[in-house]
């Protein structure tokens, strides 16, 4: 324990200092650094992480690198080979997770950041009710006209720690009155049905696979690293630096590679916060990720033709998780049109700009299962909705799968982090490791509600920007006058992009 209690102090300090020093960024007209970046794949740019299929940038361009920080990066990587933030065979967290956290979450924490909220739809948690208010919305899937389910079965196919329960999960929703109601959960517990005495036990377990989902593919894989790093790369290598569509995405793709490159190596590496707190072994970890590369499909990142595609639209369900995205999706399109309509008379002279056509040619390549889901540049209308999903991915996505989950992840008595076949709770040194991850997502970046009417190349391009910001100042009004929620995304919760 006075092991554990030397590694704990250093390891808080580390993550309060990480978070006291972040600046925010300011972004740079673009032009600091025109040599391309090619995509090669993770393992080669980080050659102690065997993702093999997953492509990540070369180098970090020179006006996103930041030598201290990716110094002191290394060093933690470094420092956490020899004297890691966990020892085995620690106790168990204390079952009174208020608790639990305010012994991992310090005075010195919460001078920087405040507690997390217990969300109310976990007071009594009912996964009919988190299917549709939760960041977990997205997994609700039809399967007949009063039948849906969460099919998170392939997870099955991962190992897990010792003596944990293996992860792969499929809960069945009946539609009632325009309600879901979970009626069984299929998973290495056996098939369940309310009532039975592992029922609670399962309702845990499909929770621990849906946020580590969340966590690992749909935040980490499925914003940061297969369309995120293709965005970038397109966007910086095949516009030129006063393509009035460079200026427009500038602000959403800068910074990427410094990000992706901190964030996989804290997060990726042998020993590193991933494998730690999760509950797959190493190669396990890192096999989901070569895997969901490949099965990426960019539809999920239009949040109506994925829902459409989940086939939940239409049959007099309530999705208020949906709605919030969607609002946001629309701002962020008509920004795109709205700019679009400014340098284009119509759609021809669009598609007679060669870069553009070589920009999202760069697209369809490095997304896998190509990005036509998402739209494409032949007319102003169809490449306003891939424009206003690409921004969405970066903001939007960004926040809802990853920061958001602050208020979701640290209750781990509704949502555990690992479940143990004997019933354990997961030991205090996961716990804190958990605790100074989450609280890691929440240092202060780049924000969306901000003008960059300066990165406009003339005043078409700046009408536009400011067009957008006062759309989204109006939307931010609008969300104010109604209920709050945990799961809820306002205009100014945005960041610009997903910089870490
Ligand atoms: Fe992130």
């Amino acid at each position: 324990m006075k092991l554990w209690s030397a590694r704990r102090g250093l390891w808080n300090r580390l993550a309060l200092i990480k978070f006291a020093q972040a600046d925010v960024v300011d972004i740079p007209v673009p032009g600091a650094d025109e040599a391309p970046v090619r995509a090669v794949p993770l393992s080669q740019r980080f050659p102690g992480i065997a993702i093999h299929h997953v492509l990540v940038g070369e180098r970090i361009p020179t006006d996103e690198a930041d030598a201290r920080a990716q110094n002191f990066y290394r060093f933690l990587v470094r420092l956490g080979r020899i004297f890691g933030p966990n020892v085995p065979g620690l106790p168990s967290v204390v079952a009174d997770r208020t608790a639990a956290l305010a012994d991992a979450y310090t005075a010195a924490h919460r001078r920087l950041f405040p507690v997390p909220e217990l969300p109310v739809e976990f007071r009594a948690p009912d996964l009919g009710e988190l299917a549709v208010a939760s960041p977990y919305d997205g997994y609700l899937k039809a399967t007949g006209p009063d039948t849906l389910e969460w099919d998170l079965r392939s997870l099955a196919a991962y190992d897990v720690h010792p003596g944990l329960v293996r992860l792969g999960v499929a809960v069945t929703f009946v539609q009632e009155d325009g309600r879901l109601r979970a009626t069984a959960i299929e998973s290495e517990l056996g098939r369940c049905v309310p009532g039975d005495a592992d029922w609670d036990r399962s309702v845990g377990l499909a929770l621990c696979a849906a946020t580590t989902h969340t966590s690992l593919v749909r935040h980490y894989n499925w914003v940061h690293l297969v369309p995120g790093t293709a965005f970038a790369i397109a966007t910086r290598n095949d516009l030129p630096t006063d393509h009035p569509l460079k200026r427009l995405l500038w602000p959403h793709v800068f910074r990427t590679h410094f990000s992706n490159w901190v964030t996989t190596l804290g997060q990726l590496s042998a020993g590193g916060d991933f494998e730690s707190i999760f509950s797959f072994t190493r190669e396990s970890l890192l096999r989901l990720f070569d895997d969901t590369q490949a099965s990426f499909d960019a539809t999920v990142v239009d949040p109506e033709r994925d829902a459409e595609a989940r086939g939940v639209l239409g049959r007099g369900l309530d999705l208020p998780v949906l709605a919030n995205s969607v609002a946001l999706h629309e701002v962020m399109r008509a920004h795109a049109a709205r700019y679009l309509h400014a340098y284009y008379p119509d759609d021809a002279a669009l598609g007679r700009d060669t870069a553009v056509q070589r920009w999202y040619a760069s697209l369809d390549r490095l997304i896998p299962n190509g990005a036509a889901a998402l739209g494409d540049v032949s007319s102003i209308d169809a490449a306003s909705r891939l424009i206003g999903s690409l921004i969405h991915l970066v903001s939007y996505q960004h926040e809802a799968r990853g920061t958001l989950l602050w208020n979701y992840q640290m209750w781990t008595q509704v949502q555990p982090i690992r479940v143990y076949a004997d019933g354990r709770r997961e030991p205090v040194d996961v716990y804190q490791r958990l605790v100074n991850a989450n609280f890691g997502l929440n240092i202060r970046r780049t924000p969306m509600l901000a003008d960059y009417s300066y990165l406009a190349l003339d005043e078409r391009g700046r009408a536009a920007f400011r067009a957008y910001l006062s759309d989204l100042l109006a939307l931010q009004t609008r969300l104010e006058g109604e209920p709050g929620a945990l799961w809820k995304v306002y205009p100014e919760m945005l960041e610009a992009n997903m910089n870490g």
